[in-house]
Formats: structure tokens, sequence, C-alpha cells
């Protein structure tokens, strides 16, 4: 039978914590699987922050998403080109009020509350990636039905903020692909200033995952490091695990830490 793989075990264990509605991100959104995954599980009642410092990802990650645009099961979605130790500046905790504002739908019929919200590319590059979720998708119209299912529409936009994220999802290394530029990886000292972050966004009971590649090049040495950051971690803060093949040293792993 065998055991999960590395990538399974973290959809795992986030599936065990994260609920329709909740707030997660998706540290590197690469590709955009794990962005789908984080879609899926949280709905159209939920907010999704994707990173990643490359318009490719975010381009492939919005083409990845389309399906859900067009069904209307797109979560809240905010693409961001930068690098994910920025990522409090974006997941931001408003106070309600400041948040209700910024979402609530103008009076015009037609406009769009749910649309993705584009952070980082401008312009054509903007364009590009709302046309690839098929952002006309998203009506106000779909919007009003999720607001009123849940009272206000001030009371959504302030349950959308008011609960910190569920899950942060770091999958480390160079976007996969033969078109992709290897040299574009993760580096240890913004990973571990974007797992302090999100350690700090994160609510008590979720969780951080983090799969490392120790047979990459650098990608030992970033290894060490997230796993010396993870046990070093106070355990009245959080717990912290390893899934990784015994006999397989050069093999991804898996850290994660979950928030007391
Ligand atoms: C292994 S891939 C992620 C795969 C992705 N999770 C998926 O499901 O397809 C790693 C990604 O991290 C991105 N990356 C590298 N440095 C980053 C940074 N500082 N902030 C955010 N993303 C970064 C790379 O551009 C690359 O797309």
């Amino acid at each position: 039978m065998g055991f999960l793989s590395v990538l399974s075990m973290a959809h795992k264990l986030i599936v065990e914590r994260v609920s329709p509605g909740d707030t997660v991100v998706d540290a590197t959104c690469g590709n955009g699987v794990d962005t789908r995954f984080l879609a899926e599980l949280v709905g159209a009642r939920g907010t999704v922050y994707a990173f990643d410092i490359q318009a490719q990802a975010l381009q492939r990650t919005s083409e990845r998403l389309a399906p859900l645009a067009a069904a209307g099961k797109l979560p809240l979605l905010h693409l961001v080109q930068d690098s994910h130790a920025a990522m409090a500046a974006y997941v931001a905790m408003p106070p309600q009020g400041v948040m209700a504002a910024m979402v609530a739908p103008p009076a015009a019929s037609g406009s769009r509350l749910m649309g993705p919200r584009l952070v980082g590319p401008a312009g054509a590059e903007a364009a590009r990636l709302a046309e690839s979720l098929a952002a006309e998708s998203l009506s106000w119209a779909a919007a009003g039905d999720v607001a009123a299912a849940n009272g206000s529409r001030a009371e959504y936009a302030a349950a959308q903020h008011s609960s910190k994220a569920a899950a942060v999802m770091f999958n480390l290394g160079y976007l996969p692909g033969a078109d992709a530029d290897p040299a574009v990886i993760t580096k240890t000292d913004s990973t571990l200033a974007a797992l302090d972050a999100a350690l700090t966004l994160l609510r008590p009971g979720g969780i951080i995952t983090i799969v490392v590649y120790p047979g990459h090049v650098g990608g030992e040495l970033e290894a060490a490091s997230v796993e010396n950051w993870a046990s070093a971690l106070p355990q009245l803060t959080a717990q912290a695990v390893l899934y990784r093949m015994a006999q397989k040293p050069d093999s991804p792993y898996l850290i994660a830490v979950e928030k007391k």
C-alpha cells in the first residue's frame, strides 16, 4: 500500500483543520496545484491569498483556478506577485469597518464584488490574469447571494477578515516545468521571514505546512534551517512534526507546525 506522499500528507493535515469560509494562504503558488486545493476547501465564502515572485506562476495559477471561477465557486482570491516574506502586509486584518467598506459592493448591479483582487501585477499582466479567471462570470449577483446567506454585506465582509488564517502552505524550491527558470528558487532568509509572518497570521489550531527539498542545490541548507526554526518554537506557541522517508535522505519531506 505504501505511505502517503509528502504532498498528500500536507493536504491531509490541512483538510483536517480548514473549513469552508476560512482564510488561507499559499505562500508559493507555482503551478497553482495547492492554491486550487485550498480554494476548493474554503469555497466561495472563503479567502485565498496566493504569493509568488514570478508572473508566470501567477498566470499558471489563475489558469488552474479558471474552472472554479466559471462554476461560481471561486473564493475571494488575492494573487500577489511579491515575496512571501511580505505576506503580513497583504494578509492584513484591518478593523472590521475598514474592510467592510473596502469590499462593500457599489450600488450599480453588474459590478463585481467577488472578482479577483490582483495585487502586484499591473496593466496588461493583471488583465491577462483576470481574463484567465473568466472574471466576468463572478457577478455581483453571486456575491449578493453569498452575502444574503451570511447576513448583511457588512457582516459578511467582516466575517471574511475577523478570523486569522487557518492554514499557510509552503512548497519550497523552484517552479517545475521545462519553460521555468530553476535558478529562481526560494531562499533561506526570506523563507524564514515568511515563516515568522505566517505563524503570526495563523489562528490557534491553524497549520503551516512546509515541503522542503534537500536534494536541490542549496535546498539542503534551507531544509535544515526550516527544521531548526520549527524545532526551536516554544512548545506553548506551537507543535511541530516531521514526515520523512527515512531511507531517502535526498527526497522532499514535510515539516508541519500547528499553532496553539
Ligand atoms: C515548488 S514551486 C511551488 C509549487 C506549487 N505549490 C504548486 O502547487 O504548483 C516553488 C515556487 O516558489 C516561488 N518562490 C520563490 N521564491 C519565492 C518568494 N520569496 N516568495 C514567494 N514565492 C517564491 C517560485 O517562483 C516557485 O514558483
